[in-house]
């Protein structure tokens, strides 16, 4: 498994450290906090009494100086000369000579490469000034938290009045503003937002919404690179045949009818959700389900296909869902709310069969009545023509949506219609979008 780096900069006081956290806990890697190792260079020159502008002080102690962190139960535990000072680091004193500390080209080479050292060879959440920029430019993941300088001091403030420290606001405040103008003016890696961050403003955000974006980012970083290894996107075991069709799909889609894919991003959505497709030939189940490979795909079929008792038994384990096209089959429609209501992925042709042309003319109504009940999003997949033998074909991942907005409540002829030109007119839209972009 390739792994996972996450780097969360920002100014102090904006939440990175227990975001990172609690980031790291949900999915379950170790999270190193930079700045407690900044902190407890700075207490050791502080108890030792070493004047920060001397130089050669600073270089011996750097030499000298064996910090550490362990992981304790996941928590991080900072050591000097193999003594804990997690606790000892935290106070003000320790966070403005921190700053200090950090402005020092020696110190922060050393800090640079014990944390390169620690973060290369696991997944890690790591919160800092510098992360992004400096220690993990190819992070996975790049976040940038901020938050006003007010609200900042406000949580400081807080923290420690909780804890039982004393602090007036007017302090914290000026502190937090004076660290500021330090970590962002200083010589060295100053505290500057990586090109390729996303900056998340938390003035009006909870912790936990913050962590949630966070989490969805990196569910659309790793699905754009194609990472499905992660831990969080192996959910449900796959039944034997549907890891047969899987590894089928890698050989078949890499090479014999190589496709390529876009929109992969849309794929970070969680189920349960419908996915759609246009269908053309047989291939179409497994060519846009490859790639939705965090799930295992509930296919609604033809019952034709499961005529004879060998055919349904395949079909059972690959989870298909049977229906009767020519009735309006309440039973499978039951069957496919029930999919949804544990939390699975439905997939289904609008079209009912095979079509060498058209494009969602011929819906089943079906398929509305499903997306209008179930009230889950409908992740629409297009495949721009019929696979050739070594001929690349195109495939698309339209951005999810809901129809909740369409049917307004009630379910009617009349919300089936519009759900059904509603999709239709997104097919048109995508299939405009390729013919435009083959030009
Ligand atoms: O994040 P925290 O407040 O614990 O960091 C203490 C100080 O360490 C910061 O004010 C900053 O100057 C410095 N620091 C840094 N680079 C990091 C982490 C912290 O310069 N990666």
């Amino acid at each position: 498994m390739k792994h996972v780096t996450i780097a969360i900069d920002g100014p102090g006081g904006a939440g990175k450290s227990s975001v990172a956290g609690n980031i790291a806990k949900q999915l379950n890697i170790l999270h190193l906090d930079t700045g407690a190792m900044y902190r407890a260079f700075a207490l050791t020159a502080l108890e030792s009494g070493i004047s920060l502008s001397d130089t050669q002080a600073v270089n011996t102690l750097v030499r000298r100086i064996k910090i550490k962190v362990r992981f304790e139960y996941g928590v991080q535990r900072t050591y000097v000369n193999g003594n804990d000072v997690s606790g000892l680091i935290r106070t003000p004193e320790v966070s403005k000579a921190a700053s200090d500390v950090a402005t020092l080209l020696p110190v922060r080479k050393l800090m640079v490469s014990l944390q390169q050292r620690i973060a290369k060879s696991q997944s890690m959440v790591l919160d800092g000034r510098d992360i992004g920029t400096r220690v993990l430019p190819k992070a996975t993941l790049k976040i940038f938290l901020t938050a006003t300088s007010e609200v900042r001091a406000r949580r400081r403030f807080d923290e420690l009045t909780q804890k039982g420290i004393e602090v007036t606001y007017e302090n914290i405040l000026a502190d937090v503003k004076a660290r500021d103008t330090q970590d962002t003016t200083r010589a060295i890696d100053p505290l500057t937002v990586a090109p390729d961050a996303v900056s998340l403003d938390t003035d009006a955000m909870t912790q936990p919404e913050v962590e949630q974006k966070i989490i969805a980012l990196l569910r659309a970083r790793l699905a754009e690179q194609g990472n499905t290894r992660f831990p969080f996107f192996q959910r449900e075991p796959l039944t034997f045949l549907y890891r047969v069709a899987m590894v089928l799909s890698t050989i078949v889609f890499r090479t014999l009818y190589p496709v390529r894919y876009h929109g992969l991003a849309h794929l970070a959505l969680d189920a349960p959700f419908i996915l759609i497709g246009n269908h053309q030939q047989m291939l179409d189940p497994l060519l846009i389900g490859w790639k939705v490979n965090r799930y295992q795909i509930r296919y609604l079929g033809k019952k034709e296909l499961v005529k004879n008792p060998l055919m349904r038994s395949l079909y059972r384990r690959m989870l298909m869902i049977p229906v009767d096209r020519h009735n309006m089959d309440m039973q499978a429609v039951r069957a496919c709310l029930k999919t949804l209501k544990e939390g699975h992925v439905l997939g289904i042709f609008p079209e009912g069969t095979r079509h060498k042309k058209t494009l969602m003319q011929e819906m089943e109504s079906g398929i509305a009545m499903i997306a209008l009940r179930g009230n889950v999003p409908i992740l629409p997949a297009f495949v721009a023509g019929k696979p050739k033998l070594f001929r690349r074909v195109d495939c698309y991942y339209g951005e999810p949506f809901t129809v909740d907005e369409i049917a307004k409540g009630t379910i009617n002829r009349d919300a089936v219609d519009a759900v059904m030109a509603d999709i239709t007119r997104r097919y048109h839209s995508m299939a405009a979008a390729h013919a435009a972009s083959a030009l």
